[in-house]
């Protein structure tokens, strides 16, 4: 070791990256996607709340109606967030000298004497919002291309009598890219080996396709901790899981009954807010031929993730804040990765950031283009 040292920069930004692992634990996630950002009931009608994507600030309120809106976390004015006034009606109305914007970011009133002068004609940017499987998502790219753009198809929760799922979240300080990278590589049983949700794994098959990376492991799930007396492993075939990081989301498959989605919201290089949705066909009662009543699965998986879920996730949790804090101490280490999979994610998350600057850049020189013609004429 090297005690003469002087205290390191940091890791390098995206831009000054110099191999593939400082790319990746820099890069954000395109902002032209569905992000999960709050559960539906977490926001009453009145509400308001910040939501925090790659460093911008978004104000996000239930107008007294019920309806979401989603603007830029900022008053005209004299910049004071948003997310610290109050809602009326259907506005948000800045604590300050009380402005007010409509759901789509216009200012629509003001509560002072205008000086003889007219409203000022001032926007902030609005956000595209849906609910959907008990979660609020946020689209923060171009709102003009949302609805067209896909989120997870998750048809057994919007079947006539839906399978069992809590939504659950995690903040976690780590960057989102650790995140993927733990659940979809199960090289880390050691990590959970109290709880045992997998073991024994063998990555049987890799498949990189343009938006995603579709890996299969033959090993034992489920057959640990509290699930085993709840997953029914006559019925389930429990030797194998189907994973994906299906950009910007990951998800699991086990036999068709046992499955997750994974939405991740990057806050900014080392904060992430992952919304984990869980969904299972049936369980089991525990020594017993019989499965739980439709009625009863809610109350078996609340349960479930208290003795199951939760304590499995607090290890990855631990886990990824502390390769964060690894990595900001020594990211000049040589790489020392040997899952194929685990590049593979990471490739894609460096390639789709590309694309994301490339197309803004190109953007961007059109406008100047423009600009330019425009002066000229
Ligand atoms: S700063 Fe918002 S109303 Fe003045
Ligand atoms: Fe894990």
């Amino acid at each position: 070791m090297d005690f003469t040292e002087t205290k390191k920069p940091g890791p390098p930004d995206f831009e000054n990256a110099r191999n593939k692992r400082q790319k990746v634990r820099a890069a954000g996630m395109d902002p032209n996607h569905w992000y999960a950002v709050e559960h539906v009931d977490a926001l009453a009608p009145g509400d308001v709340t910040e939501v925090t994507f790659w460093r911008k600030s978004v104000a996000l309120f239930r107008d007294e109606w019920g309806t979401l809106h989603a603007v830029e976390n900022r008053c005209a004015h004299r910049q004071l967030k948003l997310s610290l006034g109050l809602v009326e009606k259907d506005r948000i109305v800045c604590p300050y000298h009380g402005w007010q914007y409509d759901g789509e970011g216009r200012l629509v009133s003001v509560a002072h004497e205008l000086f003889g002068k007219k409203l000022p004609k001032c926007k902030v940017k609005s956000y595209a919002v849906r609910e959907r499987y008990g979660l609020i998502w946020l689209f923060f790219g171009d709102p003009a291309i949302a609805f067209d753009v896909a989120m997870p198809e998750i048809p057994e929760l919007e079947q006539e009598k839906p399978w069992a799922c809590i939504p659950l979240d995690f903040t976690i300080k780590a960057h989102h890219s650790m995140i993927i990278d733990n659940v979809s590589d199960f090289t880390h049983a050691f990590l959970h080996r109290k709880y045992k949700p997998f073991w024994d794994a063998k990555l049987v098959e890799m498949k990189e396709e343009e938006n995603r990376v579709l890996v299969s492991y033959d090993t034992v799930i489920g057959g640990g901790g509290a699930t085993k007396y709840f997953v029914d492993r006559n019925n389930i075939d429990t030797n194998s899981i189907k994973l994906g990081y299906e950009y910007p989301y990951q998800w699991s498959n086990t036999d068709g009954q046992i499955k997750h989605w994974l939405s991740v919201l990057p806050i900014d290089e080392r904060t992430t807010k992952a919304f984990f949705i869980f969904y299972f066909k049936s369980f089991k009662v525990p020594f017993l031929p019989l499965r739980f009543p439709h009625r009863l699965m809610k109350t078996v998986l609340r349960a479930a993730n208290e003795v199951q879920i939760k304590p499995v996730m607090a290890e990855d949790i631990m886990a990824c804040e502390a390769e964060q804090r690894g990595y900001e101490e020594h990211y000049d280490e040589p790489i020392a990765e040997i899952n194929p999979a685990v590049h593979a994610f990471q490739a894609l998350t460096i390639r789709k950031w590309e694309e994301y600057l490339e197309r803004e850049a190109a953007k961007k020189r059109v406008k100047l283009r423009r600009g330019a013609t425009d002066a000229a004429e």
